[in-house]
């Protein structure tokens, strides 16, 4: 079914079409061409990191991640339950076993607090999501890490140009991966990056990202030919993608004005009705600036979402719900997981809906969405 306002629209900046044909007439349309540089280097500018690594995707990233981790058999990696399956797949890949922590019941990111609880000798890294883009508690995040000597990794798949206490989400890890996929604020298909915080990684992820060899350097002249030297894949994205995501990249400011402006909309217009029906709306602490990406509501009853669903379809609107637990999928229940041991996860997940938000929605489709939801009872 087509839906008239539908949950995304993957927006067109203007360039996107000059930029592809700026890299088929410069000749170099696989990875690690001139529009990939001018992303890397935008964003490490930006985000001030000392190096950036465009990949196909953001689990590409999280897979690089996990190899940069050199983990094996028998090793833990403490990750939320409440998110997408790359975040835990990309260490299980490497034969790690994930052990899932639970989310905060307010900003839905992993409860910092049950961290100390679950690290063993056996842990070699804590992942962490900021989950819709709102920063998770980093304070307390880099503490635990720094006291037990584990790297922190950050998902930031939806964080991008977020901010915890003023600094970027992606900068506090020793690595960081972003998503360009096309429901994202910047998007260019399928694509991701990693960020390495911490230069140690930076020789080794250049050849894992060519198939573990040293291309990297050959193709800087440090070395005279190229060869095999370590483990690795093909973790290049398409210099055509990458020449429609710095279409996007360039518009920075414009795009996440128009996002809050969005997000703004829809909290101010549903605020009243959220504390009337016991709906939670998304909580930002002060100390967060958010990425803007995505607005969801939490639903006091679990029935009520379905019903909600169906009522918005019937105006032709589509909002989604969204992560399904990990600990009590089918894989997570081959590491163990069962019903009851991330509760809040468990409930969230049931009664989470995430409403209609890209940048061409114009507001008269935006107020259709809101009028709808306005309409509906939860008492
Ligand atoms: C938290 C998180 N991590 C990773 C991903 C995977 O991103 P990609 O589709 O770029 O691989 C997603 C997808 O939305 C996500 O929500």
């Amino acid at each position: 079914m087509s839906y008239k306002i539908p949950f995304n629209r993957p927006s067109f900046l203007g360039n996107e079409q000059v930029y592809i044909a700026k890299a088929i007439a410069n000749g170099h349309i696989s990875g690690d061409g001139p529009f990939t540089k001018k992303c890397q280097q935008l964003i490490q500018e930006v985000l001030g990191v000392p190096k950036v690594l465009l990949t196909p995707s953001c689990t590409h990233a999280l897979e690089m991640a996990a190899l940069l981790l050199d983990l094996h058999p028998g090793d833990e990696v403490i990750v939320p339950s409440f998110t997408f399956v790359s975040t835990v797949n990309a260490f299980v890949l490497r034969q790690a076993k994930p052990v899932f922590i639970d989310i905060r019941a307010d900003t839905l990111n992993l409860d910092e607090n049950q961290l100390e609880g679950l690290v063993t000798s056996k842990t070699k890294a804590i992942v962490v999501v900021h989950y819709a883009g709102i920063g998770c508690e980093m304070d307390t995040v880099i503490d635990v890490c720094k006291r037990f000597n584990i790297p922190v990794i950050e998902d930031n798949a939806l964080g991008l140009f977020g901010k915890y206490k003023g600094r970027y989400l992606g900068t506090f890890g020793c690595l960081a991966t972003q998503s360009f996929h096309e429901t994202k604020n910047f998007t260019c298909g399928e694509g991701g990056a990693l960020l390495i915080n911490d230069p140690k990684y930076i020789e080794r992820a250049e050849i894992i990202r060519e198939k573990g060899t040293n291309r990297s350097k050959f193709f800087r002249g440090q070395v005279d030919k190229y060869s095999w030297v370590d483990i690795g894949s093909s973790y290049l994205l398409s210099d055509i993608s990458a020449a429609f995501l710095y279409a996007q990249l360039e518009f920075i400011e414009e795009i996440q004005n128009k996002r809050k402006q969005i997000w703004d909309y829809y909290y101010i217009q549903l605020k009243d009705w959220a504390a009337e029906n016991a709906v939670q709306l998304p909580i930002v602490p002060s100390y967060c600036e958010q990425s803007y990406h995505m607005f969801y509501i939490v639903l006091p009853v679990k029935e009520q979402r379905q019903m909600l669903i169906e009522q918005l379809k019937t105006q032709g609107i589509l909002a989604v719900f969204h992560y399904l637990p990990l600990h009590l999928s089918q894989m997570g229940r081959r590491f163990g997981g069962k019903q009851g041991d991330c509760p809040v996860t468990e409930e969230v997940s049931e009664k989470i809906l995430r409403l209609p938000l890209y940048n061409s929605i114009n507001i008269n489709d935006q107020d259709r969405v809101i009028e709808t939801i306005l309409n509906f009872k939860c008492n």
